[in-house]
Order: structure tokens, then C-alpha cells, then sequence
């Protein structure tokens, strides 16, 4: 067994991915980013050093690169981060496992089946969801996806190491949304629909959430957090998976048209400054 993945691959230098990546360098691999977007791939570091600072040694460890056919032959552990879009996500698994045939093969996936995402590549056994939570820096939780064929000894390894990267597992059988996303996003639907509806402002449904039951965090300040598309991809996955108590609300499919994605462009329910902080 492998006690630690002594190099990493993380597939998207995106939201998720620049936060999976300083994770696993803080944890003590060796890190490589592979982001296809030129301009996305020179922000990595950055983004990474921004949000790992005080951990800011263990980032010499990291280097990005934009081609996931060049995916490094040793690296132990594989971690996909693209957009919640299957045929993506099983084109940059497959690529990466011939590349890397010895990995272990992850996915971050909110939604996506991971049995059918396993169907690309060449190893099912060592291929599992590792669901990570955004922010990484600050979520306690790895959900980790065990598809119809993945081996015992794998979601074994992913235990192991969930806890060397200091998160608490859960193990959850594939079905569509998992426990997170499906629990998750069917409550930030309905209080888009609140907003829709004229029920309350998003400020008040939030704090509703917040300081009558203990939330951390309002539903609507989170689909902000996670981007509008995100949240839509996932519903609409969701819809056609589990029925209409999970179709896009007009109002998120609206935003998401109009490009206001959440904190990633400055507004979705909220405005947010430069910084990331709501106005
Ligand atoms: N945003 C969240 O809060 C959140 C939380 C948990 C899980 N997720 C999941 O994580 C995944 C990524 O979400 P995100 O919010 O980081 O998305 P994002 O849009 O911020 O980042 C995705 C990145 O992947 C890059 N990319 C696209 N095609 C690529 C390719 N062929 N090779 C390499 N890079 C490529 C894009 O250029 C982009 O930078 C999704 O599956 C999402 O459902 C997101």
C-alpha cells in the first residue's frame, strides 16, 4: 500500500483545482497542474500561494503544465477537476490513465455517475470520486465515491490518505448527487426559487438558514461560492437523473446566461469585491 502519494496530478487549474493542488503540497507531494487554458495555467501558482500563504514553502512543490497527455508516468494519485461535464471528464481520465497507467485515478465530480465515468478508463478498480469542498483550505469533509467495480483496496488507500490531508472521509455508494450535492443543491434551488418568487431578499433567506438553523453558511451565499454554472450543470444533471424536484430555477438559469456566475465574476446574488469579499 501506498502510505502517502509521493506525486499528485491535478486535471483543471480552476476553483477546485487550485485548492486540491495546495493541499496535497502542504500534505507533502509533489504537484503537477494540468490546466489546457494558457492564461488559467500562469494564475495557478498565484492562486495557489494566495490561498495556501501560510503554508507557502511546501508550494515549491508544485509546477503547472497545459497538455494531459503529458500527465507525468510516476505520478501515484490523479485528480480530475474540469467542468462538471461527463464527456470532459471521461476524455482527460482516459488520457491521463494511459499516460500514467500505475496511478490511482480520482474525480472531483459533484453529480456525475462515477460508474459510468469509469467506463473511460483502462482500470476501473483503482478509479473512485474524491469529492473536495470549496473552500479546501477550510472544508473538514472529503466525500469519497465508490463506483460497481471500484476495488476495496482503493477506497482503503483514499481513507488513509483523507486523513494524512487532515479531512474527515465519508464513503457513499454512486447515485446521482452523492449525499453532498444532492441534499446540497436541491436546498439552494429553492431558495433561488424563494428569490423568484418575491418570498424574501437573499440577504433574509440566508440568514434565515444561517441563524435559525446553525448553518454555516445561506444557501444562496454558497451557489455564489461554488459559481451559478456550476450549480446549474449539476441541476440539470440532477433533473434528468432524479425528476423535476431538482429542475434549474428560470432566475439561476437567467444569471448564469447573462454571465454572472457568483464570486468568480464579481456578481451572482451578491456583489463581490476584487478581493472575493461580498459588498
Ligand atoms: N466550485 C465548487 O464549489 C465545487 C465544489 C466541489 C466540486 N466541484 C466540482 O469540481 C469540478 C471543477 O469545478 P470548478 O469550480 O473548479 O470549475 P472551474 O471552471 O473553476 O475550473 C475548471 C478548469 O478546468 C480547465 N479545463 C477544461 N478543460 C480542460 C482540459 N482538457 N485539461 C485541463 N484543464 C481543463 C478549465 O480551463 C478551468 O480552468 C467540477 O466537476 C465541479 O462540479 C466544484
Amino acid at each position: 500500500m501506498i502510505d502517502h502519494p509521493r506525486h499528485v496530478t491535478v486535471i483543471g487549474g480552476g476553483t477546485m483545482g487550485c485548492g486540491i493542488a495546495g493541499l496535497m503540497a502542504v500534505a507533502g507531494s509533489a504537484v503537477t497542474v494540468i490546466e489546457v487554458d494558457r492564461a488559467a495555467a500562469d494564475r495557478v501558482a498565484e492562486r495557489v500561494h494566495r490561498e495556501w500563504a501560510d503554508d507557502a514553502g511546501a508550494l515549491t512543490r508544485l509546477d503547472t503544465i497545459t497538455d494531459v497527455m503529458r500527465t507525468p508516468p510516476e505520478t501515484d494519485l490523479v485528480i480530475e477537476a474540469v467542468a462538471e461535464d461527463a464527456g470532459l471528464k471521461a476524455e482527460v481520465l482516459a488520457a491521463a490513465g494511459r499516460a500514467a497507467p500505475h496511478a490511482i485515478l480520482a474525480t472531483n465530480t459533484s453529480s456525475i455517475s462515477i460508474s459510468r465515468l469509469a467506463r473511460a478508463v483502462h482500470d476501473p478498480g483503482r478509479f473512485l470520486g474524491l469529492h473536495f469542498f470549496n473552500p479546501v483550505t477550510k472544508s473538514a469533509l472529503i466525500e469519497i465515491v465508490t463506483g460497481d467495480r471500484t476495488a476495496p483496496q482503493t477506497v482503503e488507500l483514499a481513507r488513509n490518505w483523507s486523513e494524512r490531508w487532515q479531512r474527515t472521509p465519508i464513503v457513499v455508494r454512486d447515485s446521482p448527487g452523492f449525499a453532498t450535492s444532492r441534499l446540497g443543491v436541491l436546498l439552494g434551488l429553492e431558495a433561488i426559487r424563494m428569490v423568484e418568487e418575491g418570498v424574501a431578499d437573499p440577504h433574509d433567506i440566508d440568514a434565515a438558514m444561517v441563524l435559525g438553523y446553525r448553518h454555516p453558511i445561506g444557501p444562496l451565499r454558497l451557489t455564489d461560492l461554488v459559481g451559478l454554472d456550476v450549480r446549474l450543470a449539476i441541476a440539470d444533471y440532477l433533473s434528468a437523473e432524479l425528476g423535476d424536484r431538482f429542475s434549474p430555477p428560470r432566475l439561476l438559469r437567467e444569471k448564469v446566461g447573462d454571465g454572472l456566475l457568483g464570486r468568480k465574476t464579481g456578481q451572482g446574488f451578491y456583489s463581490w469585491t476584487a478581493k472575493g469579499r461580498p459588498s
